[in-house]
C-alpha cells in the first residue's frame, strides 16, 4: 500500500503552528503513507471566474489542482481567524471546487486538522472547512478529526513532532484518513 496526502495549511506565516503540526504529520505518518506539504498557497491570486479559463489559468492555482489530483487524499490544517476559516485556505478550496462537478476535491477523501490560540484550539474554523470542503465536493472524513486549544503557548518551546501526545493524534488522523482512501482497499 501506498497512499500520498495532500498537506494544505492555512496559515502563511513562517513560524506557523499549523505549518509545524503538518510536518510533524509527515513525520509520524505510518508506513505506507506520505504526507506531503503542498508550498505556494499565497502565490495564488482570490478565486475569480474570469481568471479561471481553460489555458490561462494562475500557474499557482493549476499546480494547486494538479497537486491534489494526484494526490489520494488532503489533510488540511487550518488556525482560526476571527471565528473562522482563513481566507488563504477558504481561497485554495475555492479553485479546488471548480471547475463544477469535477473540481480535484471531487469525490477525494479530506480530514481537517488545527491549532488556534484559543481553548477549543479553532474548531469553528475546523468545522467551516469541514462544511466548505464537503460543499465542494470532498468525501469529508469527519471522525478524523483534531483540534489542539493555546497554539502560541503550546508549541513556543516545542515543535509539534516533538509533542508526544500531538504525535500520537496527528498519527492517529492519518491512518484513518489512509483508510479511507482507494489506494488503502
Ligand atoms: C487575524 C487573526 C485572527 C485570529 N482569530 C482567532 C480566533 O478567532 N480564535 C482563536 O482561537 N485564535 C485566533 N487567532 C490566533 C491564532 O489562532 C494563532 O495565532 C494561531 O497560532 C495562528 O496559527 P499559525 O500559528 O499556524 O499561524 C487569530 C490570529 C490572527 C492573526
Amino acid at each position: 500500500m501506498s497512499v500520498r496526502i495532500l498537506a494544505l495549511v492555512g496559515s502563511l506565516r513562517a513560524g506557523s503552528h499549523n505549518r509545524q503540526l503538518a510536518e510533524a504529520a509527515a513525520k509520524h505518518a505510518p508506513e505506507g503513507v506520505e504526507v506531503v506539504l503542498h508550498e505556494g498557497l499565497g502565490l495564488i491570486p482570490f478565486y475569480n471566474e474570469d481568471i479561471d479559463v481553460e489555458g490561462s489559468t494562475p500557474e499557482a492555482a493549476t499546480a494547486l489542482r494538479t497537486a491534489a489530483a494526484q494526490a489520494d487524499a488532503l489533510l488540511l490544517f487550518s488556525p482560526e481567524y476571527n471565528g473562522t476559516i482563513p481566507a488563504v485556505l477558504k481561497n485554495a478550496i475555492d479553485w479546488l471546487s471548480r471547475p463544477y462537478g469535477a473540481g480535484a476535491l471531487s469525490g477525494k477523501p479530506v480530514a481537517v486538522v488545527g491549532t488556534a490560540f484559543g481553548q477549543y484550539g479553532g474548531v469553528w474554523a475546523q468545522d467551516e472547512t469541514r462544511k466548505a470542503a464537503g460543499i465542494a465536493g470532498a468525501a469529508v472524513v469527519e471522525e478524523a478529526k483534531l483540534s489542539i486549544p493555546g497554539s502560541m503557548t503550546r508549541f513556543a518551546e516545542t515543535h509539534p513532532a516533538d509533542d508526544s501526545e500531538v504525535a500520537e493524534a496527528l498519527t492517529k488522523v492519518v491512518e484513518q484518513l489512509s483508510q479511507a482512501t482507494p489506494a488503502a482497499a
